[in-house]
């Protein structure tokens, strides 16, 4: 079968230095947003070249923005706030990604035009109830089917700031309600619990009229709205989710060590190194500094002799949300049970990946026990396996192929693994690494 991979043979012992992960997709799609509202010219520097980039791009275009781009250098002609022009009814299409499908919404929500937003099958079945409540609350019209896209979205010039409180703990809510606020006169209240703080980041950096306030559980952010900014350049550093993979595979790997290169080090993504420093793993930040307000760092880690499971404080949830895949794979090497706890949100991305990490780690023979969103893993140091393994039907979700091709490279046995192609939304150059590394895989 094309689409698919087959892995036989672990990966042997290595020692290197990637310089190439990928552009953080979280900054790479924010940036775009933010340059197509600003005066001028914008230029990117290292944008991830991937699906989910592109369709943000390609969508922007068709919203009347210029935009030229050469593998990961990027200019983006802005035409100001609520500076887009487009026919009524334009359709737009977010493929796979959730954040530009979420973001566009509050950077839309005061575009007199109606544009219809659609996305791909997984997509089509994620929750848009999130960002459409708060919204409705700015005057915004949203015509959708049980809160699913396609959705139609109407906004209007005259929006109202509101005050909301955003519970979930999610950055793409978060920052709709951010994006929209800056197009809305007065000032917009948003209480929320944490999560990646990006989009602050850059409000930050090109000096908008933002406050934070922070506390321990909650933040409280205000913004005042209606500020133009000029265009920006800006340097977009590696990204921890597509680096996660490869810390991953160093640390159940034997006797390997690897050093990965201008990685965004952001405390609010950084949830895995304190888990991993937590379970004894030899994890290093090295050369830290500052690209436009984000910090950066390489990341050097090694195998591990014995890591200890782990009892993940649930205020790290956000910090980790797109790497407990690969978390609760490293879990299942661990001497000791893990728990978890609250993981209700990790149902509602690319695919159930609560549902599905549970499957998995059984597959591998793994223990798990699971209740209302919370899991243990009985970890087992000395797992070996040396059966087929078929993994399939994960709805062509991204990072669990990539963390399946990681068991597979580590923990042996004869492996398939369909979907290749769900690299291409985030890291399309993963088994292009891989393979530089030393891995077999056909
Ligand atoms: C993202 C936020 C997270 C994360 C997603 C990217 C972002 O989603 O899972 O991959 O860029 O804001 P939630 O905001 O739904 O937690």
């Amino acid at each position: 079968m094309l689409n698919s991979v087959s892995i036989s043979n672990k990966i042997n012992k290595f020692n290197c230095t990637i310089n190439n992960i990928s552009g953080d997709k979280s900054l790479s799609i924010r940036w775009a947003l933010m340059a197509s509202q600003a005066v001028g010219k914008s230029k990117a520097f290292n944008i991830l070249n991937s699906e989910d980039v592109n369709s943000a791009l390609m969508s922007l275009k068709k919203l009347g923005i210029k935009i030229k781009i050469k593998n990961n250098y990027c200019e983006i002609f802005g035409k100001g706030l609520s500076g887009f022009s487009y026919k009524k009814n334009t359709t737009i299409n977010a493929g796979n990604s959730g954040t530009f499908a979420r973001l566009i919404m509050g950077v839309l929500a005061s575009s007199n035009n109606s544009v219809i937003i659609k996305g791909d099958k997984s997509l089509s079945s994620r929750d848009f109830g999130r960002v459409i409540k708060p919204l409705n609350l700015f005057g915004v019209k949203i015509n959708s089917k049980k809160n699913k896209l396609p959705l139609k979205i109407k906004g209007n010039s005259f929006l109202r700031p509101i005050y909301y409180f955003e519970e979930k703990g999610s950055a793409q809510v978060k920052s709709c309600i951010m994006l929209s606020a800056l197009n809305t006169f007065g000032e917009t209240t948003i209480k929320c619990k944490k999560s990646r703080d990006h989009t602050e980041k850059l409000f930050k950096y090109l000096k908008l009229p933002i406050k934070i306030c922070k506390n321990k559980n909650f933040e409280i952010i205000k913004i005042k709205g209606k500020k133009q900014y000029k265009g920006f350049d800006y340097k977009i550093p590696g990204d921890i989710s597509s680096a996660s993979f490869f810390i991953a595979l160093t640390l159940l790997g034997n006797n390997s060590k690897i050093l990965l290169k201008n990685i965004n080090v952001n405390k609010s993504r950084t949830g895995i190194l304190d888990i991993l420093k937590k379970m004894n793993a030899k994890v290093k930040l090295k050369n830290k500094k500052i690209y436009n307000g984000e910090s950066v760092a390489d990341i050097s880690i090694s195998s591990a002799n014995e890591l200890k499971s782990i009892n993940c404080p649930t205020n790290f949830n956000s910090r980790c949300i797109d790497e407990f895949l690969i978390i609760f794979l490293i879990c299942a090497k661990a001497k000791g049970v893990s728990y978890f706890r609250n993981l209700k949100e990790l149902r509602n991305k690319e695919s159930d990946r609560l549902k599905i990490s549970i499957n998995f780690l059984k597959m591998i023979g793994i223990k798990v026990s699971s209740k209302s969103n919370n899991l243990k893993i009985y970890g087992n140091p000395n797992l070996k396996l040396k059966k087929s393994y078929l993994v399939k039907n994960f709805k062509k979700d991204h990072r669990v192929f990539m963390m399946s091709c990681v068991a597979a490279l580590t923990l042996g046995g004869k492996w398939k693994i369909l979907d290749k192609d769900s690299i291409n939304s985030s890291f399309p150059k993963f088994l292009k690494i891989l393979k530089n590394i030393g891995a077999k895989i056909n």
